[in-house]
């Protein structure tokens, strides 16, 4: 059955600033987070403890968790024991851990073997003794552009790894927008016989415009949390390909016209929505945005 509310977790100041080429000023990452809070966002991923040069555009993440207005629930991506020992210094609640279903891209993005990164992850969870929420992330869930073979099995095995280290959720993503709605149909008909719907979320990437109908297939299964990223921002620069995260506007306009509850406000985040694309001079707007601007 449909849900009739979802909860959207807006990750564009992590996954939409970490594509950009151009460093966004610290202030204009601050006011961008707090216009989604006052959209009704109330789950933001606000930025990345990775290594600063491997994503320049969040080197400042130690220093914003300082200045952050304080009204949504923040996470933050960590990959490593150095990342976990950064946010000991601050005073974020949950964290988020990656992994990639593909070997290649998880050597391109963490520098390391998928068993390796698991170790990471026990490791960081350990470290964090049940301070933290985590949040983890399955990256190449529909497949790699790689060429490498994604199986749905080695996707389960990730999964029931990752819980059993205690994670609270697992956001499927779609990192290059591989996905298609009837394959979305046939991993979830299969993954939902073997973990609650409520553990899952998912992360579409919008590269080949199905993400909308991704999810609306998910809804469907009954899935009810939402990655997204205001003005479609986004991607992964160690998978060439991945364009922005699925629109939050788009979204939260969907799930308007289907009835289903979201608790943000369409207005300011449109608001929201132009004032960043403003600032990174962003083309790629959203349906939502485009149509708030008469284009
Ligand atoms: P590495 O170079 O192999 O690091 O990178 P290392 O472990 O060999 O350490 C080298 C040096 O880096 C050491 O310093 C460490 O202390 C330091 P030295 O001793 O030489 O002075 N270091 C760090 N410094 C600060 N913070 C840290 C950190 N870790 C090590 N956390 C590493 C390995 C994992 C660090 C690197 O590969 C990395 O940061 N990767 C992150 C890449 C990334 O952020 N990608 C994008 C996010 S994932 C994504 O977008 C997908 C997602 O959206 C879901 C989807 O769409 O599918 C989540
Ligand atoms: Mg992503």
């Amino acid at each position: 059955m449909m849900p009739s509310q979802v909860l959207i977790k807006e990750v564009g100041p992590r996954d939409g600033l970490q594509n950009e080429s151009q460093t966004v000023p610290m202030e204009v990452k601050l006011k961008l987070i707090e216009m989604l809070e006052a959209s009704g966002l109330s789950y933001i991923e606000a930025t990345s403890f990775v290594h600063p040069k491997w994503i320049p555009q969040l080197s400042d993440a130690d220093e914003l968790l300082k200045h952050l207005p304080g009204k949504a629930r923040y996470s933050a991506l960590v990959p490593n024991l150095k990342g976990i020992e950064r946010v000991e210094k601050t005073s974020l609640q949950e964290i988020a851990v990656f992994i990639s279903a593909s070997e290649v891209h998880n050597k391109k993005n963490l520098n390391k073997s998928v068993q390796e990164a698991m170790a990471d992850i026990e490791q960081v969870i350990n470290k964090s003794n049940g301070h933290y929420q985590v949040r983890a992330y399955i990256s190449m869930v529909f497949g790699s552009p790689f060429g490498d073979i994604v199986s749905i099995d080695h996707v389960k095995q990730l999964m029931t790894a990752l819980f059993a280290l205690g994670v609270y959720e697992i956001s499927l993503g779609d990192t290059t927008g591989m996905a298609n709605p009837a394959q979305v149909d046939a991993v979830l008909s299969d993954l939902l016989k073997h973990f609650d719907k409520d553990k899952l979320a998912m992360h579409f990437h919008d590269t080949n415009g199905l993400a909308l109908s991704n999810i609306y297939v998910s809804l469907q299964h009954g899935i009810s949390v939402f990655d997204t990223s205001v003005g479609g921002l986004g991607g992964c620069p160690y998978a060439e390909g991945a364009s922005g995260n699925v629109a939050t506007e788009d979204v939260v306009y969907m799930m308007e016209q289907l009835n289903i509850t979201t608790g943000i406000h369409m207005e300011r985040l449109l608001a929201t929505s132009d004032f960043i694309s403003n600032e990174l001079n962003f083309n790629r707007l959203s349906h939502q945005l485009r149509k708030y601007r008469g284009g």
